[in-house]
């Protein structure tokens, strides 16, 4: 990610703000276009919770990405950026009838849907348009993803999608009701996972639930296994691009499509996490009993991962080269947990100092809040500066 060449225009703008580099955005949509078209029938849905920066849902279109959405907010979005509602996949344990008939309307490739009742409520409001909706299956597949517990999806305890033992007597209900059709099975074990061999397991699980289907004459049009691919956020100038290679071979290699049967996955995180960062000002430096602490005007009112799942952000201090000292970052709501870094090695740092907080663009932003009445934090895009 480049920061230095727009640093001018940081000292002058009012911080804290996110800073999207377009460049490595490009770079990184690229890289996932390229490696998901070793495999065949394959569409990259852009999991806009992510990031729902209308910017990038604009290059999502233009790379031909599909939208992975979670809210009727979220496909109204991607449909204002231009992207067709048969390229849109709806998730969700708590559609309401709303976002359902926003789904409905829009014509969306599918509803991945996690319970007989929404099932049920789907082919209600979709008879009331004289509709016939698609549904995807979530599985819950009980398949670890070694990742931090919050952000574990595919788990039995989990709350999401359907059990396994359940799965037949569901899609024989989806196949009995006149407005709603099978049309696939949709899978998503969990995110920042770094372990590919969860994938492979996972692709296992797929293998053996379709030699099964299929022993029963059920046919299945599409395979969505999800998102979940994870960053370097120790080392994100070092590893800009995710191991979009690795991830989708794994899946060339595990996974048995049918054929004719469309592959689809929803990535978030590796499509937006390391073209991001939050910028922002030292407002104090405070020497305390035990520790020094660098007090930022940007808390977890701006970005909330590390008090919400201990996430690290390297932190670069983008206006001194002084000599290394060490440094607590914290911000300046009033909460114990707004703390961004323990011990922190910077160069000697000033009031007034830009500090930037790297791999900030995924979950950054959308997740910001206006607690403690603060203004919700800005973005900025490298379009948006003339150098
Ligand atoms: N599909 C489904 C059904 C999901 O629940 C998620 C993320 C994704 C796709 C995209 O996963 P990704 O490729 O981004 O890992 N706020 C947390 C992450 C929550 C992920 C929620 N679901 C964080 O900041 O780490």
């Amino acid at each position: 990610m480049e920061l230095q060449k727009y640093i001018e225009r940081f000292k002058v703008t009012e911080t804290p703000f996110y800073f999207y580099d377009i460049d490595l955005l490009k770079e990184t949509f690229s890289e996932a276009s390229a490696q998901i078209s070793t495999i065949p029938n394959s569409t990259l849905h852009f999991a806009v919770k992510a990031n729902d920066n209308a910017t990038i849902l604009r290059y999502a279109n233009e790379y031909g990405f599909g939208i992975d959405a979670v809210s009727g907010g979220e496909i109204l979005k991607a449909v204002e950026a231009g992207i067709p509602g048969n390229r849109i996949v709806f998730a969700g344990v708590g559609k309401t009838d709303r976002e359902i008939l926003i789904g409905i309307d829009h014509d969306i490739m599918c509803f991945n849907a996690e319970s007989v009742p929404e099932i049920d409520i789907i082919n209600k409001l979709a008879a009331q348009r004289n509709k016939t909706a698609r549904i995807a299956l979530r599985i819950n597949p009980n398949v670890d993803a070694h990742t931090h517990k919050n952000i574990t999806t595919g788990l039995e305890e989990n709350k999401f999608g359907i059990a396994l033992d359940d799965m037949v007597d569901v899609i024989r209900r989806i196949q009995a009701l006149p407005h709603v059709s099978y049309h696939g099975l949709h899978f998503h074990i969990g995110s920042q996972v770094l372990e590919f061999d969860c994938f492979v397991q996972l692709c296992h699980k797929i293998n053996e639930i379709q030699d099964r289907l299929e022993a029963l004459g059920i046919q299945t049009q599409s395979i969505n296994v999800g998102g979940g691919l994870g960053v370097d956020y120790e080392d994100p100038m070092g590893h800009p691009v995710a191991d979009f290679k690795g991830y989708f071979q794994t899946f060339r290699e595990h996974l048995r499509l049918r054929p004719g049967q469309s592959f689809h996955c929803e990535l978030g995180r590796a499509l937006t996490a390391q073209y991001g960062a939050l910028i922002s000002r030292v407002v104090y430096v405070k020497q305390a009993k035990r520790k020094q602490f660098a007090i930022l005007d940007a808390g977890f009112t701006d970005l909330m991962r590390p008090s919400l799942y201990q996430a690290h952000h390297k932190a670069l201090n983008l206006t001194s080269d002084g000599k290394a000292e060490t440094y607590d970052l914290v911000g300046p709501i009033c909460e114990s947990t707004d703390v961004f870094g323990q011990d922190e090695t910077l160069p000697a740092t000033r009031r007034g100092d830009l500090i930037a907080l790297l791999s900030a663009g995924a979950y950054g932003h959308v997740m910001a809040s206006t607690y403690n009445s603060r203004p919700l934090v800005g973005e900025i895009t490298s379009e948006d500066i003339v150098l």
